[in-house]
């Protein structure tokens, strides 16, 4: 059985290599990175990674702390969310000169340094006004700025949007937030993406409010119930 799965596996890389044979000639010149992004990225993500602040849904968050090439091989050949794909339009040559400039020229963010307790302190200071105790969004919800969940978002975009700011989100420029810093609220958004659970019904993670209003829900359903059976449950 695990040696059939290996020969299938082999099988698949092979025929998934192809097209790298295919589209490059033997003797082209290597692809330049730098070129391809100004040409192909530059536009949503910033000629210098820093992301387009636009309230357009095309734009591009940061890339200044994408430090991954597979992340950016990833995107390119998945074209997530208003991104185009790639992987029909850059060869695989193409595709990796462009994540190696990403990741080695672009990405100026370290990422490795941050604290889970100072993130939980800053994030409550700097972000949970607009973004929620729970990361899940939506308290500006009813003006016309609406903060987005960042359950889902990947942690290099989160490091690089704070820095530069996106839209309505204003920037924390490094007087205010050190990259450090950052790296801390990073760490505290991750955790809270996936955070431990207690057990119960996690509610969909809404935090203490939404959870409070649940409650008075069901008390005026038991409320409304007892009035019912009390009068003989004709209505
Ligand atoms: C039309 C605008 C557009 C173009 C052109 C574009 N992108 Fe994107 N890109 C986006 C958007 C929008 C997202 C966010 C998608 C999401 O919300 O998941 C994104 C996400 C990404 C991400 C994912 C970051 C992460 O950590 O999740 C990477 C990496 C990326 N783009 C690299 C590139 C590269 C390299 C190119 C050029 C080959 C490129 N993009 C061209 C709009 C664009
Ligand atoms: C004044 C309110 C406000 C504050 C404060 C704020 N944000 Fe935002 N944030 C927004 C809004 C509004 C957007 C949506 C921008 C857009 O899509 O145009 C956003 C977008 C984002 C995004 C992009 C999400 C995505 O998937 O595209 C991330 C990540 C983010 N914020 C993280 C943070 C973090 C971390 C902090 C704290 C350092 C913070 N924000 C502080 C309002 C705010």
């Amino acid at each position: 059985m695990l040696v059939r799965l290996f020969w299938g596996f082999l099988f698949l890389f092979y025929i998934g290599a192809q097209p790298a044979f295919c589209q490059q000639p033997a003797d082209s010149p290597a692809p330049d990175g730098q070129d391809i992004y100004a040409q192909r990225c530059a536009e949503c993500h910033g000629s210098r990674g820093q992301g387009v602040s636009a309230t357009i849904s095309m734009a591009g968050p940061p890339l200044l702390a994408v430090h991954d090439p597979a992340t950016v091989l990833t995107a390119m050949e998945v074209g997530p969310s208003h991104m185009p794909r790639f992987a029909f339009v850059l060869s695989i040559d193409q595709m990796r000169a462009v994540a190696a400039y990403v990741t080695q020229q672009l990405a100026v963010m370290p990422m490795n340094q941050g604290s889970l307790p100072d993130g939980g302190k800053l994030y409550r200071l700097y972000c949970n006004p607009c973004h929620g105790p729970t990361v899940r969004g939506g308290v500006l919800a009813f003006t016309d700025v609406n903060p987005p969940s960042l359950a889902n978002t990947s942690l290099p975009v989160v490091a690089g949007v704070v820095r530069t700011g996106l839209g309505p989100m204003p920037p924390f420029p490094p007087q205010v937030l050190s990259d450090k810093q950052i790296d801390s609220i990073v760490k505290y958004v991750q955790f809270m993406q996936h955070p431990p659970n207690a057990g119960g019904s996690p509610l969909g993670y809404f935090g203490p409010v939404a959870e409070g209003f649940i409650a008075w829900v069901a008390l005026f359903v038991i409320i409304g119930v007892c009035t019912w059976i009390e009068k003989g449950g004709k209505g």
